[in-house]
């Protein structure tokens, strides 16, 4: 599929021509210190920098901008309240289209970040303390975000589809000693008992916190623990509270995010290389003009809301929707309605939620004003074309360019996209490296490749966005990213590269799967499977599925004389919604007698992905497993399914 749709004719006002593309690209490329010192001046500085990159990939130690001090906060927030008080920051639409909504201009930002931070500090949080966040899509997730970097505390946001033990777990591992949360919030009319589940989470052994900012939203009666828990308006206060100077490598954010193996890790991501990687992608990318709307569905618990719906869009003194609520409630029209009643211009999605919105008909879009709309973005998974040119023909009625953006939670920000009016598209592929950005595909053995090939996608140079480390662990980081191809970036992903130099995101090659754009990996739901005291083993696969993206397989062998149940599969279900969360919850369970495995006792992984897909003609050499016949056994468990 290798269809090109031609880039609509360039706008006089577009960001990017084709041709300042490739000067640009190659002047980043060739002259990375100027380039990289120029692009710095989208943000103040309180002291300027003198150097862009130093960086090594073996050792691996990344630093940019280091010399220079500043706090993004003021960068996202008060430069622009000084500058234009009254545009709006934040557009807040709840999930219930008919309770009200909200808008914030950066005045009115400036004066809750600041109540925000206020509170934050009587709560006893000084700079470099660890602030965990699990709220629900509200503006005042955001606003903790940003209050966190106006007093240099370093957020770790949780999504709210993960359970009280991943909360947890996730507390323990970066020793965060705040919560900020709220009582309750609401996804398509469905309750989410986030103080609820807070609570759980610090009952469980080895959790301990200073103090929990409560947030009042849905108005919940939730208990409040005396000494540990204070609701923000009792909190919060008007007093002066400056932004802390903070050095461009000081931490801004540690993000947990699922690799091939154990727990999930703390990516940290650093404040100068990151503010610039975020507000240089946003404005490029969906060719930002000053006064448009631009609307993220992303939720900030993941990279995508932290990077698109909080700083990218403020950095820029623009406008970013914040909502609430999902794409099938109360009808399957609600993200066009949105789009309608904001006038949004820039829309920014996945491709699990196009997929399923195009299933439900032309109807629910055509029935709403869509005249604002003028780009269109994608993220988080491959999109196949039929998806691509539903978005681009229906929604967004062949006028807008569509980038479809590859990057991930290591990466800050975009780094393959086409750019809007610069570049031809292919429904299909991401399109082009960013500014800076050097992919490399390489084969097994760590050959680079050159022209058109596939490979593993690797990335030879850093980038001022690029994660620093793991947190408290950068042998991990080491270990997961720069130990399979020693002194290169390892993305995880397979890659082809067509002749004109486009990228086709292919999927992981390693033992992450990309569930509706979430990113989960498959050591995490056996762990989770094995915990039950009926389960000997599990084996976790990604199978494609239509709506998702990929479905999560898991098959299990159930300790001797336990017969498989529909009880028992109720149960496991549940285990893993209990142990990682909602957002992981197995598709579909294959109980077994047993795992193929090499006579050495190694699973054969690469059989059980084939099985779970249906593909049975390429299964390769079974000969060399302990128990051949399990295949057939296996093949027909998934045939009666
Ligand atoms: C996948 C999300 C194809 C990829 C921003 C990557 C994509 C992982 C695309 C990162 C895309 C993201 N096309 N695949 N446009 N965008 N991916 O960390 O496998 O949640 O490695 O970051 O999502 O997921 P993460």
């Amino acid at each position: 599929m290798n269809d090109t749709v031609a880039h609509p004719a360039p706008q006089a006002s577009a960001n990017c021509t084709s041709d300042e593309y490739r000067t640009l690209y190659r002047r980043s490329i060739e002259e990375p210190d100027s380039f990289w010192l120029e692009q710095a001046q989208r943000l103040d500085w309180f002291t300027a920098p003198g150097k862009a990159g130093e960086w090594s990939y073996d050792p691996v130690d990344i630093a940019w901008y280091a010399d220079g001090t500043l706090n993004l906060c003021h960068n996202a927030v008060d430069r622009h309240a000084a500058s234009q008080p009254d545009a709006t920051a934040f557009i807040f639409e709840p999930d219930d289209p008919d309770a009200p909504g909200r808008t914030l201009s950066y005045r009115e930002l400036q004066a809750e970040t600041v109540r925000m931070a206020n509170a934050l500090k009587a709560l006893g949080v000084t700079k470099g303390d660890r602030v965990t966040i699990y709220m629900p899509m509200i503006v005042e997730g955001a606003v903790a975000m940003l209050a966190c970097a106006r007093i240099g505390a370093v957020h770790s946001v949780i999504f709210g589809g993960f359970s009280p033990e991943s909360i947890a777990g996730r507390l323990k591992d970066c020793d965060s000693r705040f919560v900020v949360t709220a009582d309750g919030g609401t996804r398509g009319a469905k309750p989410i008992p986030f103080k609820a589940n807070v609570d759980a989470a610090l009952a469980m052994d080895g959790v301990e916190v200073d103090g929990v900012l409560l947030v009042r939203h849905t108005g919940d009666d939730v208990p409040v623990v005396d000494g540990r828990d204070r609701w923000l308006h009792n909190l919060a206060s008007d007093d002066d509270c400056p932004c802390e100077d903070m050095a461009a490598e000081d931490p801004l954010f540690i993000l947990y995010t699922s690799g091939s193996t154990g727990k999930p890790k703390g990516v940290l991501h650093t404040t100068g290389g990151y503010g610039v990687w975020a507000a240089m992608t946003f404005q490029y990318t969906f060719d930002y003009q000053p006064g448009e709307v631009f609307w993220c569905s992303a939720d900030i618990g993941w990279v995508t809301g932290h990077s698109y719906v909080t700083y990218g869009p403020l950095l820029n003194g623009g406008t970013s929707v914040i909502f609430e609520g999902v794409p099938n409630y109360p009808d399957h029209g609600r993200f066009w309605d949105v789009i309608d009643r904001h006038e949004v211009s820039l829309f920014y999605t996945a491709p699990t939620a196009i997929r399923a919105l195009m299933r439900e008909g032309d109807h629910h879009v055509t029935s709403r004003d869509l005249s604002s709309l003028r780009v269109l973005g994608t993220v988080g998974e491959p999109i196949n074309p039929e998806a691509w040119r539903w978005y681009h023909e229906v929604v967004g009625s062949g006028r807008c360019p569509i980038v479809d953006t590859w990057w991930q939670t290591e990466t800050g920000g975009h780094m393959i996209t086409t750019l809007p009016y610069a570049h031809d598209m292919k429904p299909g592929s991401a399109g082009r490296p960013f500014f800076g950005v050097r992919p490399l595909l390489v084969d097994n053995e760590g050959e680079s490749l050159e022209g058109a090939v596939s490979g593993n996608l690797c990335i030879e140079a850093s980038w001022p966005g690029q994660a620093r480390t793991v947190y408290g662990d950068h042998d991990r980081f080491i270990e997961a990213y720069f130990s399979t191809f020693p002194g290169r970036y390892f993305t995880g992903d397979g890659c082809r590269r067509d002749e004109d130099g486009y990228y086709w995101i292919t999927g992981r090659v390693d033992d992450v799967i990309n569930v509706s754009g979430h990113r989960m990996g498959t050591a995490e739901v056996e762990s989770a499977l094995v915990l039950h005291p009926k389960v000997a083993e599990a084996a976790v696969v990604g199978y494609p599925h239509d709506i998702k993206g990929q479905g999560i397989y898991c098959y299990v062998t159930l300790m001797e004389g336990v017969e498989p149940s529909n009880e028992l599969y109720t149960d496991l279900r549940q285990q893993v919604r209990k142990e990682i969360g909602p957002v992981a919850t197995p598709d579909h369970l294959h109980f077994t007698a047993g795992l193929p495995k090499t006579r050495s006792g190694k699973i054969m992984r690469r059989i059980l992905r084939k099985i779970a897909e249906n593909d049975y003609g390429s299964l390769g050499d079974t000969s060399t497993l302990a128990d051949p016949s399990l295949v057939d056994a296996l093949i027909e468990g998934r045939q009666n399914r």
